[in-house]
C-alpha cells in the first residue's frame, strides 16, 4: 500500500517537473534556439579582407577639414581626445525637441557605466521650416549635443540619415569603441547594455548586435511606401540584419560599411541597407532577444532591468520607468526570474491583443469597400 503511494507521488512529481520545464522550454526555448542558430562565424575571403585594408587606409582628413560640406551642426570637436567607449546616437526627427529634452533628463544622462564613458548625441535631418531650425539652432548651442546633416529628414531620407551619421562617426569620432544606433521612441538600459557589450566573446570588433531578422522579405507593392523595385533588389530574400529600432556596431564595422555603402541600392529600408553591407563585408548579425525591435515591452521593474530596450514608450512612462530603475535597489535571483516571466507573458498576451485589433481593422477596411 504504503509503496504504491510512493510510486504515484514519484509519478506525480515527475508530471510536475515536465510541465514546468515544457513551460519554460516554451517561454525561452525560442530566444535560446534564435541566439544559437542566428550565430556562425564570419565569412572572410579576399575582398573582404581588400575592404578591410581600404578602411584601415581610409583618409578622412578632407571632410575633417571641412564639415560644412556635409553637416549643418557638426559638433566636429566633441570626441577629440576622449575616451569614448560607447556613442550613443539618437535618431530624432528635427521638430521633436521635447522628446530630446526627456530623454536628456532621463535614459540619455548616463555619462558613464562602470568606468566606460558614454557620449551622447542626437542624430538630425534638416526641417523644411526655418522656425524649427531656428529652435535646433538654439538647442544646439545650448547642449551641443546635435548632429545635423545636409539632407531633408523624411521617411524616404533613413537610408541617407546612416550613411550621413556613420560618416560622422568615422570622420569625428573615431576613437568610440562601439556606436549604438537608436530611435527617439525607444527607452535604453544603458548598464545593461554596456554590461553585456563588455562580456561579447568577439571583443570589441566584428560586432553588429541586435535584433536579427531572419529571411525577410522587400516589399513588392508599387502602392507602397517601401516598395523596393527588382531593379534595386532581386533576391528573394534580405541577408540577416538588425532591426532598425536598435542596433550596435564596433568601430572597425564603421568603417567597413562606410568603404562599401555605394555598392548597396538605396532604396532598400534603412536597416536592410546596413545588413547588406554587413553581408558585403563578411559579417554576420550577432542576435540578442534583450533588443526588443518594434515590440513596446510592458513595465515591469525587474524586467526592465535585464532588457537593453523598448519601443514605443511613452513620455510619461519614460520618466516613471527611469526613476524606478534608476532607483539603485537591485533584485534578487527570485525577483529576477519573477521579473523575466511576468515580462514574457505579458509581452506576449499585448502581442496577441495587438494582433487582433489588427485583425478587426482589416475586416473593417474590407468591409467599408
Ligand atoms: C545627469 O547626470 C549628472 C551626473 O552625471 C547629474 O549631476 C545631473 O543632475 C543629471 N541630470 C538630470 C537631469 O538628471
Ligand atoms: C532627401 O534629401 C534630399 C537632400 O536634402 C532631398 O533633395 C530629397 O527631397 C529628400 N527626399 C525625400 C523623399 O524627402
Ligand atoms: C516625437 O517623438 C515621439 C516619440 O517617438 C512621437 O510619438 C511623436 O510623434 C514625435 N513627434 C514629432 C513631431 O515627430
Amino acid at each position: 500500500m504504503q509503496v504504491t503511494f510512493c510510486r504515484l507521488r514519484t509519478h506525480q512529481w515527475c508530471f510536475i517537473l515536465f510541465n514546468v520545464i515544457l513551460f519554460h522550454a516554451l517561454l525561452f526555448g525560442a530566444d535560446f534556439v534564435e541566439e544559437y542558430f542566428l550565430h556562425s562565424l564570419p565569412h572572410v575571403d579576399m575582398k573582404v579582407l581588400e575592404i578591410k585594408e581600404k578602411a584601415r587606409k581610409l583618409n578622412m582628413e578632407p571632410l575633417r577639414s571641412n564639415p560644412s560640406k556635409y553637416y549643418v551642426l557638426s559638433q566636429s570637436d566633441i570626441c577629440k581626445g576622449k575616451n569614448i567607449f560607447l556613442l550613443s546616437f539618437i535618431f530624432s526627427s528635427p521638430g521633436n525637441g521635447t522628446r530630446r529634452e526627456l530623454i536628456r533628463k532621463t535614459w540619455g544622462n548616463v555619462s558613464s557605466v562602470q568606468g566606460h564613458p558614454i557620449l551622447t548625441l542626437f542624430a538630425l535631418g534638416m526641417s523644411v521650416t526655418i522656425t524649427t531650425q531656428r529652435e535646433i539652432d538654439k538647442e544646439s548651442h545650448k547642449n551641443n549635443d546635435i548632429i545635423e546633416g545636409i539632407f531633408l529628414d523624411s521617411f524616404e531620407n533613413q537610408t541617407l540619415k546612416i550613411i550621413t551619421m556613420t560618416q560622422w562617426a568615422v570622420t569625428f569620432c573615431s576613437n568610440a569603441l562601439f556606436i549604438l544606433k537608436i530611435d527617439e521612441e525607444m527607452f535604453v538600459n544603458m548598464p545593461s547594455l554596456v554590461d553585456y557589450l563588455l562580456n561579447l566573446k568577439e571583443h570589441l570588433e566584428n560586432i553588429y548586435v541586435g535584433k536579427v531578422v531572419h529571411q525577410d522579405t522587400p516589399n513588392r507593392d508599387p502602392g507602397s511606401q517601401n516598395f523596393v523595385p527588382l531593379s534595386e533588389y532581386s533576391q528573394k530574400y534580405y541577408p540577416d540584419y538588425c532591426s532598425s529600432e536598435a542596433f550596435v556596431m564596433s568601430q572597425d564595422v564603421a568603417w567597413m560599411i562606410y568603404v562599401v555603402f555605394k555598392e548597396v541600392p538605396i532604396m532598400v529600408p534603412a536597416d536592410v541597407f546596413v545588413g547588406i553591407c554587413a553581408k558585403i563585408v563578411g559579417l554576420i548579425p550577432i542576435h540578442s532577444s534583450r533588443f526588443s525591435g518594434k515590440r513596446h515591452i510592458r513595465y515591469n521593474r525587474y524586467c526592465y532591468k535585464f532588457i537593453f530596450t523598448s519601443s514605443d514608450t511613452k513620455d510619461a512612462e519614460i520618466s516613471l520607468v527611469w526613476m524606478e530603475i534608476n532607483g539603485g535597489k537591485e533584485c534578487s535571483l527570485f525577483e529576477t526570474y519573477y521579473g523575466l516571466i511576468s515580462c514574457k507573458l505579458l509581452t506576449y498576451l499585448d502581442s496577441i491583443k495587438h494582433f487582433h485589433m489588427g485583425t478587426i481593422k482589416n475586416n473593417d477596411m474590407y468591409l467599408n469597400d
